[in-house]
């Protein structure tokens, strides 16, 4: 499992590359008491500086309410430990549950916007504030938003980069197949200049 002591702030013009790779993340949101997760197989960035992101969240979800309410959420990127709970929380709907109560996610506020930030066993998060784009959000479901904190175990993310090897692999990223099927980030290999 991951040390949240091993989180190490991430600088925000690396933000983009947290995500460039197209990790299942998970999307957190808060408002007041009420706080929610779900999965996200459909992220991305869309700048490097302000860094932003795009995410797909169906308007018929929970986390959807919250997000239109506060203009705030989060962005956390499990390791392979967190498959099975990423499945979880991507198959029901926090109007009925307290997604975190009912998993045992132990998670903190992010230092900016409050958002929930899970660190055990994720291996780095975004606190991010909605750019409000009415017409992407109402005819693609697509979110965008200004990545405003961002961090990462040090053991996985390191200068600006994803070090994925065989001594770290439970802090690998995972990327739905479909169908409750994962793979996870394999090795790093390096492209000759
Ligand atoms: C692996 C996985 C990936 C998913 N990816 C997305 C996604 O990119 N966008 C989306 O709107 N829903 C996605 N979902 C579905 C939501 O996670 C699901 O509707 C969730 O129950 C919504 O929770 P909520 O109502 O508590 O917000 C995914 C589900 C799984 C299991």
């Amino acid at each position: 499992m991951t040390n949240s002591s091993d989180f190490r702030p991430v600088a925000l013009e690396h933000a983009s590359r947290l995500i460039n790779h197209g990790p299942t993340v998970l999307v957190t949101s808060a408002d007041g008491s009420r706080r929610n997760i779900m999965a996200a197989a459909w992220s991305m960035p869309v700048e490097f500086t302000p860094p932003r992101i795009a995410v797909v969240i169906d308007k018929h979800t929970y986390t959807r309410e919250l997000i239109a309410k506060t203009g705030t959420f989060a962005i956390c990127i499990p390791g392979t430990a967190l498959v099975d709970l990423t499945y979880a929380v991507g198959s029901a709907s926090g109007r009925d549950l307290d997604k975190f109560a009912h998993c045992g996610i132990d998670a903190k506020a992010g230092p900016v916007l409050g958002m929930p930030v899970i660190e055990g066993g994720c291996s780095a998060w975004l606190e991010c504030r909605l750019i409000p784009e009415r017409h992407t959000e109402d005819a693609y479901d697509t979110c965008f938003a200004e990545v405003v904190a961002a961090a990462a175990d040090a053991r996985v993310f390191v200068n600006g980069h994803w070090t994925f090897d065989s001594g770290n692999a439970a802090l690998h990223t995972i990327h739905h197949l479909g169908g409750g099927n994962f793979v996870s980030a394999g090795n790093t290999i390096r492209a000759r200049a």
